[in-house]
């Protein structure tokens, strides 16, 4: 479903981020992308989301290649991938409903967005949503009132609202506390494997990542560097994904070459 071919991307500022990455990823497996920070991972995901485009390589989602497309087609295209956010996102003073229902919006006819008037199909299929995340008690409680794992699982709903054949995740987790992550990764993992919907998130917990993923890929200043099964990710795979990068990126000079200034 997502495949990307030899993916490169620097910033307009120079910064290479993504380097020759390759990689095919359907929904078969729960996917986690990780790696220190600034390897990368927020920016393939911009890249998967239509949001960024790569500076060289092939990205196709769902046989369209979003990398060449029209800006019309990216868009069409971002309809169908539900973003779930490290800060949720929701609007503050929208009830919960209200904000599952801003995932229907894209679909709608313009004229019907501005005035936010949703049909009733659009209500209950986010009803359903809120349902689905266990959330439908609060449907009419106002989003800035719910706990971050709630919100979270609001959250989710939106995603699920736009009935999308991609979620990516971008830290989930990273603002709740155990037991809103279990709740979140749970449910994350759950409409991966019941709903048939591809789900990618980026994850910094290790213990989350060895509990639910199927599938980890680990990028190391913009190349995969590990792509396997969370069993394969032994502690010298860890450590040196995360400890040895200072290492290789910054080389201890060699003292006994470098002229000390002895004769100053
Ligand atoms: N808009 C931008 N303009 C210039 N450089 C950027 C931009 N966004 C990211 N970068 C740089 O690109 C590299 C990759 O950043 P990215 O945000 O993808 O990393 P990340 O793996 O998501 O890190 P983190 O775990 O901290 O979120 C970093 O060196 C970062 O400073
Ligand atoms: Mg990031």
């Amino acid at each position: 479903m997502i495949q990307l071919e030899n993916v490169n991307h620097t910033y307009a500022n120079g910064t290479q981020a993504l380097r020759g990455i390759s990689l095919e990823i359907g929904a078969e497996a729960f996917t986690v992308l990780i790696g220190p920070s600034g390897a990368g991972k927020s920016t393939l995901m911009r890249i998967l989301n239509g949001l960024v485009r790569p500076t060289t390589g092939k990205v196709t989602i769902d046989k369209l290649e979003i990398s060449r497309a029209k800006n019309v087609q990216v868009l069409a295209a971002r309809r169908k991938i539900g973003m779930v956010f490290q800060q949720f996102n929701l609007v503050k003073r929208l009830t919960a409903l209200e904000n599952v229902l801003i995932g229907r919006l894209a679909f709608m006819p313009t004229w019907r967005s501005t005035i936010r008037m949703y049909t009733l199909e659009d209500r209950q299929l986010a009803f359903a949503a809120l349902e689905r995340v266990g959330m439908a008690d609060y449907a009419w409680q106002r989003a800035d009132t719910l706990s971050g794992g709630q919100q979270q699982r609001v959250g989710i709903a939106r995603a699920l609202a736009q009935q999308p054949k991609l979620i990516l995740a971008d830290e989930p987790i990273s603002a709740l506390d155990p037991k809103a992550s279990e709740q979140v990764m749970g449910l994350l993992r759950q409409i991966q494997s019941e709903d048939g919907i591809a789900v990618i998130a980026n994850l910094h917990h290790l213990d989350a990542v060895r509990e639910y993923a199927e599938r980890v890929v680990a990028l190391q200043r913009g190349s995969v560097v590990f792509d396997g099964h969370p069993n394969a990710l032994t502690e010298a795979v860890t450590r040196a994904l995360y400890y040895d990068e200072q290492k290789a990126t910054q080389p201890t000079p060699d003292l006994s070459t470098t002229p000390l200034l002895v004769n100053a």
